[in-house]
């Protein structure tokens, strides 16, 4: 969007200029630029050519150099837009783009620029500054806070540090401020509550302390905010109450202090609403279904009780519905089954009735282990829809070894090991059963068009044997939540391997190398990896990482769980890629 806007503003001031054969950059400034194109080693590159005028407009410059011409009477032209992005650009950010006085909007997305913002970038009179996807560093930029003409901030996805300082007060223009993907940390200062101009902020995946503060009832025009991953404490203040222009709220993993549902009443625009693993409990108001405009719902992992409230029936608009891990009771309702819309309702206490699911997934919803084993009928009830999850088979038929190739076809391993293949392309609520094994897969990637649950390796792999590549080249992935079963094992104790490796990110590209995936690993309900990190773990891209843990099996059944706790980057290499990822599976009987 933002790229289309610009790229027609370009063409706007090019026909200008095309017009006036005569107007000509300004010579400091045309000096200014070779400085800068020479520091970011672009004048390597044939497309920019410097014989021709950079707002004339032709080659390379017409996409990364806008100017107004109308200067000196039409001829003279001075840039006000320079764009370079993803041209993997390796350098520190020059200090002479200060020389360029008429410049507006800056984007620098998606390169390698490292080194932080330099000092006297606080004489510019920016408007728009993009920097997301870069590995800039150091504190929060004092220069910026100097810019205080910014409308538009984003630098998503750096290696900025410490607190966001009182400094920022001064940027009142400040209407979209996204500082996702960082190492922030400290308390949100109460300085932040007098950008009272701001309709997007997101603060996503940074490491802040204490609550999430009461001033935020002072963003009257907020319409989408994002505050996940953030080791916020405590419950999601009433004040939120008043920011009823909010169409798009993301609020999750919040640790320390339940609490009841916030009051949304008034947000009527709200399309998009996740307020995951935020320690809600009681019930689910019934006003949310007169949420009218809402097109995802996502209240997973809370402790939510209480009945779905018939409401929910109004939410004409909705595509996805994720009520995952909850505590819900009574009967589901009965228009869920027959829905074509996504929902998730796995893992509640709903009672059976003789019109509930037979199955754990029934058209588009996953319902696996929905219902409380307490309810009457037990018998009748398909054991994936119960807790316990019961194994209906002789035990001359149970297993003690299970290998799965997550994402991939089926590949025998040194000719001796067989591990199956696991090509379900589905996964937004998905409940796939293999006859062994099962997985249950929760969430769709949100700003993401392409809905992908199986990866491929975008580069070569590094460092792993031959003879198991085959295990590698594809992953499983999910954008919230992730469960493999182990289905009638005979009971006893287990060595459960995961392997892992990060394939989508990449070495070839630079800025593919600063996406961090991060996600939790539970085994059989136990949390076994916390804020893990393949790269990390595995010393690097394209490389495996096994993970190995002895179980106990006692009801026949293994749970691996895989969470996506609303950590890492999830806009590198592209929008919407974020969430656990693993490539195979290998359990064996302990001898
Ligand atoms: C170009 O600059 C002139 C003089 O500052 C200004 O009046 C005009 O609005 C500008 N044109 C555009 C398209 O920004
Ligand atoms: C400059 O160009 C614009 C658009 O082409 C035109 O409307 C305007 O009259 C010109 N100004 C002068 C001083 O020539
Ligand atoms: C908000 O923006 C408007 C222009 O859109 C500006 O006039 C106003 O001063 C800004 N608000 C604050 C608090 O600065
Ligand atoms: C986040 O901050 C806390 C202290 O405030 C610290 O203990 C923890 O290690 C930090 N986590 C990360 C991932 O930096
Ligand atoms: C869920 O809430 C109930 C009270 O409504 C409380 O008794 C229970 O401990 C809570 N469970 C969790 C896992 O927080
Ligand atoms: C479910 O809610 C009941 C009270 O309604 C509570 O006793 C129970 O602990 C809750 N279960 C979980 C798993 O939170
Ligand atoms: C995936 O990895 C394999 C093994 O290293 C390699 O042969 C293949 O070319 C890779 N695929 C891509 C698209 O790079
Ligand atoms: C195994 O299942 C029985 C009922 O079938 C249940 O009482 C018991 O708690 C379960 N054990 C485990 C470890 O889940």
């Amino acid at each position: 969007m933002k790229k289309l806007l610009f790229f027609a503003i370009s063409l706007i001031l090019y026909s200008n200029s095309a017009f006036r054969q005569s107007a000509k950059l300004d010579a400091q400034e045309v000096k200014a630029l070779k400085e800068i194109w020479g520091k970011l080693k672009l004048t390597r590159k044939k497309e920019w050519n410097f014989e021709k005028d950079p707002c004339s407009g032709e080659g390379n410059w017409r996409l990364s150099v806008g100017c107004n011409c109308s200067f000196e009477t039409n001829t003279t032209c001075h840039v006000t837009h320079i764009s370079i992005t993803s041209q993997y650009v390796a350098a520190i950010l020059p200090w002479e783009f200060a020389k360029l006085q008429f410049l507006q909007s800056l984007d620098l997305d998606y390169n390698y620029l490292r080194g932080t913002i330099p000092s006297n970038w606080a004489t510019m009179r920016l408007t728009t500054l993009s920097l997301m996807g870069n590995r800039l560093s150091g504190l929060f930029p004092t220069a910026l806070a100097r810019m205080t003409t910014l409308q538009d901030l984003n630098i998503e996805g750096n290696q900025f540090k410490g607190s966001i300082p009182e400094e920022i007060a001064k940027m009142k223009n400040l209407e979209r401020l996204v500082l996702s993907s960082n190492d922030f940390s400290g308390q949100l200062p109460d300085a932040l509550s007098k950008l009272t101009n701001l309709t997007d902020l997101r603060i996503s995946d940074n490491n802040f302390t204490g609550k999430i503060p009461r001033f935020i009832s002072k963003w009257t025009q907020i319409r989408k905010l994002h505050i996940q991953g953030c080791s916020f404490e405590g419950a999601i203040p009433s004040s939120i109450s008043v920011l009823t222009q909010l169409n798009d709220l993301r609020i999750s993993d919040l640790k320390g202090g339940a609490s009841t549902f916030p009051p949304l009443q008034k947000m009527t625009h709200l399309k998009i609403l996740v307020l995951r693993n935020c320690l809600i409990y009681g019930p689910i108001p019934y006003y949310v279904g007169y949420l009218r405009s809402l097109q995802t719902l996502d209240l997973s992992f809370n402790n939510l009780t209480g009945d779905i409230p018939y409401s929910f029936s109004m939410l004409k608009k909705v595509e996805y519905i994720y009520l995952t891990e909850n505590n819900l009771t009574g009967l589901m309702p009965e228009w869920f089954l027959s829905s074509t819309k996504v929902i998730d309702v796995s893992y509640n206490h709903f009672t059976w009735d003789a019109y509930g699911p037979k199955r754990c997934e029934e058209g588009a919803i996953n319902v696996v282990e929905s219902y409380s084993s307490s309810t009457k009928k037990q018998n009748d009830i398909h054991p994936c829809l119960r807790k316990d999850f019961p194994c209906t088979k002789l035990d001359s038929q149970k297993i003690r070894s299970l290998h799965i190739n997550c994402g991939g076809e089926e590949v025998n391993i040194n000719n001796f090991i067989k591990y199956d293949a696991d090509t379900e392309r589905r996964g937004a609520s998905t409940y796939y059963n293999d006859g062994n094994w099962a997985f249950s897969s929760t969430g769709n990637f949100l700003d993401d068009d392409h809905d992908s649950y199986i990866l491929f390796n975008t580069s070569n792999l590094h460092s792993i044997p031959t003879l198991d590549t085959d295990l590698y080249t594809t992953a499983r992935t999910s954008a919230i939540s992730l469960t493999y079963y182990g289905l009638c094992l005979a009971n006893g104790d287990y060595t459960v391997r995961l392997h892992f490796a990060e394939i989508v990110f990449t070495q070839d590209n630079p800025s593919g190398k600063l996406g961090k995936r991060v996600f939790d690993v539970y085994v059989q309900g136990e949390l076994k990896l916390k804020d893990f990190d393949i790269v990390e773990a595995a010393g690097g891209i394209g490389k495996a990482i096994i993970k190995s843990y002895i179980v106990n099996v006692k009801n026949n059944t293994l749970k691996i769980r895989l969470y996506w706790a609303g950590k890492g980057t999830t806009g590198i290499p592209y929008r919407g890629c974020y969430g656990p990822i693993i490539s195979a599976i290998s359990v064996n009987q302990s001898k």
